[in-house]
C-alpha cells in the first residue's frame, strides 16, 4: 500500500503522539491473507481506515485489535512493521449470531432507517455482549497507561463501557461509521439502554453527520441517566463529548493513481471494448440493500424507455462486491437486482450494445480507477448511507474537472459535496430526469461543480479526519 510520510516529516499532522500509543479496536484487522511464492502471507488491506491510521500506528508503534476473518482459533498475535496485530477469535456460531445476526440483521437495517425489517433475537444479543467483552478484554490486555484507544463501528458499541470498567483511566474514543437512527427507531431495540451506556463509556463519540450526533444525544438522554447538551453529555461522574467528523479519502493517492500509466492503459482497453463513441455511466458499491442499486437500475430503465438516449449512445456499468451473503436480505436483494438487469437488457440491448453491464466482483485497484476516469456520470443513490466514500473517490479521479456526480441526499457525503446533482432515491422519475440532466450538462457547468468538490476534498482528506478526531480526543 502507498506509504504516507510519518508525522515527523508531515507538517499537516497535528496529533503526533507525544506520549503513549494508539490502540485501534475494530471488527476487522487491517490485513488479509494472500498467496505469495506458494506461501500464505498477511497483506495490508487497502481500505480508508487502514490508510488513515497506519502512519499514526507506525509512528507510535501502536496496536490493532480485530477479527482476522476466519472462524475457529485466532492466529497468534503478530507484527506488521511496527504495528502489533492482535487477532480476536470468532466461532462459527458467533459468526452467525454476533456478525450475521445482531450486527448485520438487527443493527445494520435499523440504523439505516429500517429500510429492511430489523430482526431481534435474544441469543444474538447474548453473543453480541460476549464478543464485545472479548474485544474489550483484548484491548485491556495491550493497553498501557498513557495509550489512547479508538474503537470503531456498530459491531463494537459495548466496548467503550466494558473497557472503561477494566481500565478506568484510559482515553477512549468511539467512531460510528454508519448513521445513528432517530430516537423512535432506536427505541425498538430491547436492550437499548445497554448499547447507549456502552457508547457513553467513551470520552469522545464521533459520528459522520451532525444529525447522527444529535440523534444519539437525544436518545441517550431519554433512555439513560445522561444529562446535558447534544455536544456534551454528563454520565455518572464523567463527561462524554459528542461531535461529527465526516470521514474522507486519501485524495492525493487517488489523484496519483488516476493518472498512472497502468490505469490509462486499462481505461483505453475498456473504452475500446464498450464502443469508443458511447457515454459511460457508473455505479460502484458493496452489494447492499442500503446502496439503492435497484433505484439507479429502475431510473436507467426509465431513461432508456423515454428513448432520448439509447443503448447506442450510453452504457451503464454497475460493479458490485459480494457482501454478507449469509444474511437472508442480501441473498434476496441479489436475485432481485440480477432479475432487473436481465429484464432491462432483454428490452433495451442490441447485439454488441449491452445496455447494462453488471460485474459482481471486487475490482483490482487499477481497474476501479480506470472506470472512475472513464465515467461521465457517477450514480451514487443510497437510500441511507453513513458517508459513502465512492462519492468522494470519483471527484478525486477527475483531474480534468469534468464528469457529473449524481448523489443521494440521504448519503452523509451530500452534506459536504454541495455541488453534486442531488437526487431523492425514493423518486425514481426524479432520478431518471437527473440522469438526463447530467447527460446534457455543458462542460462549463461540469467544471464549475467538479472544481469546487475537488477543492473541498483536497482540503478535507482522511488524514485530516483522523487528525481532527484524535486531536479532539486528546483535549
Ligand atoms: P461501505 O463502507 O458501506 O461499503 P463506502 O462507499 O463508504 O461504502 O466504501 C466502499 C469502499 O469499497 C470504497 O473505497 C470503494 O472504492 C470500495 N469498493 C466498492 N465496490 C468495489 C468493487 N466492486 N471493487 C473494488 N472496490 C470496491
Ligand atoms: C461498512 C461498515 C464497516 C464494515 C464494512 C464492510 O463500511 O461500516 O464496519 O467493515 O461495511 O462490511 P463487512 O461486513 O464485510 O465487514
Amino acid at each position: 500500500m502507498a506509504k504516507r510520510k510519518s508525522s515527523a516529516a508531515n507538517p499537516r499532522r497535528k496529533t503526533r503522539s507525544e506520549s503513549g500509543r494508539l490502540i485501534v479496536v475494530a471488527n476487522r484487522l487491517p490485513v488479509h491473507r494472500v498467496r505469495q511464492g506458494g506461501k500464505s502471507v498477511w497483506k495490508m488491506s487497502p481500505g480508508g481506515l487502514v490508510t488513515a491510521l497506519e502512519p499514526i500506528l507506525q509512528d507510535t508503534g501502536g496496536a490493532w485489535v480485530g477479527w482476522a476473518g476466519s472462524t475457529g482459533a485466532a492466529p497468534k498475535p503478530f507484527k506488521s512493521d511496527r504495528i502489533d496485530l492482535k487477532p480476536v477469535p470468532l466461532s462459527k456460531q458467533e459468526l452467525d449470531s454476533f456478525y450475521a445476526g445482531f450486527s448485520n440483521a438487527t443493527l445494520w437495517p435499523l440504523y439505516h432507517d429500517a429500510i429492511r425489517v430489523p430482526v431481534f433475537r435474544r441469543s444474538w444479543w447474548a453473543a453480541y455482549e460476549k464478543v464485545n467483552r472479548r474485544f474489550a478484554e483484548a484491548a485491556a490486555a495491550v493497553y498501557k497507561p498513557g495509550d489512547t484507544v479508538w474503537v470503531h463501528d456498530y459491531q463494537l458499541q459495548l466496548v467503550p463501557g466494558m473497557l472503561r470498567e477494566l481500565r478506568p483511566d484510559a482515553k477512549i474514543g468511539f467512531f460510528l461509521h454508519i448513521p445513528f437512527c432517530s430516537e423512535e427507531l432506536f427505541a425498538r431495540i430491547p436492550r437499548r439502554r445497554e448499547i447507549l451506556e456502552g457508547m457513553l463509556g467513551a470520552d469522545l463519540l464521533g459520528f459522520q453527520t451532525r444529525l447522527s450526533g444529535q440523534n444519539f444525544a437525544r436518545t441517550a438522554r431519554r433512555f439513560t441517566s445522561a444529562t446535558g447538551k447534544d455536544t456534551e453529555l454528563h454520565f455518572g461522574d464523567r463527561v462524554c463529548r459528542v461531535s461529527n467528523f465526516p470521514i474522507s479519502i486519501d485524495f492525493k493517492r487517488f489523484e496519483g493513481m488516476a493518472t498512472s500509466a497502468e490505469v490509462l492503459v486499462k481505461a483505453e482497453q475498456i473504452r475500446q471494448k464498450l464502443g469508443p463513441e458511447r457515454r459511460i455511466l457508473l455505479g460502484v458499491d458493496r452489494l447492499d440493500y442500503t446502496k439503492g442499486i435497484d433505484v439507479r437500475l429502475r431510473a436507467m430503465e426509465e431513461v432508456l424507455r423515454r428513448a432520448k438516449f439509447t443503448a447506442e449512445d450510453i452504457v451503464f456499468i454497475q460493479v458490485a462486491v459480494p457482501s454478507r451473503e449469509d444474511v437472508a436480505e442480501y441473498v434476496e436483494m441479489r436475485s432481485s437486482i440480477e432479475e432487473l438487469v436481465g429484464r432491462i437488457n432483454g428490452q433495451h440491448s442490441e447485439t454488441g450494445r449491452v445496455a447494462i453491464h453488471y460485474l459482481r466482483r471486487n475490482l483490482a485497484q487499477e481497474e476501479l480507477f480506470a472506470y472512475y476516469t472513464l465515467a461521465e456520470v457517477m450514480l451514487v443513490t443510497p437510500l441511507r448511507d453513513g458517508m459513502n466514500l465512492v462519492a468522494k473517490e470519483y471527484p478525486a479521479c477527475r483531474l480534468k474537472n469534468d464528469g457529473v456526480l449524481l448523489l443521494s441526499e440521504f448519503a452523509g457525503a451530500a452534506e459536504e459535496l454541495k455541488q453534486a446533482v442531488t437526487v431523492n432515491p425514493f423518486d425514481i422519475d426524479g432520478v431518471a430526469h437527473s440522469i438526463e440532466e447530467a447527460l446534457r450538462m455543458g462542460k462549463a457547468e461540469q467544471k464549475r461543480r467538479m472544481t469546487a468538490m475537488r477543492r473541498y476534498l483536497r482540503a478535507h482528506d482522511v488524514y485530516d479526519w483522523a487528525d481532527s478526531f484524535l486531536g479532539a480526543l486528546k483535549k
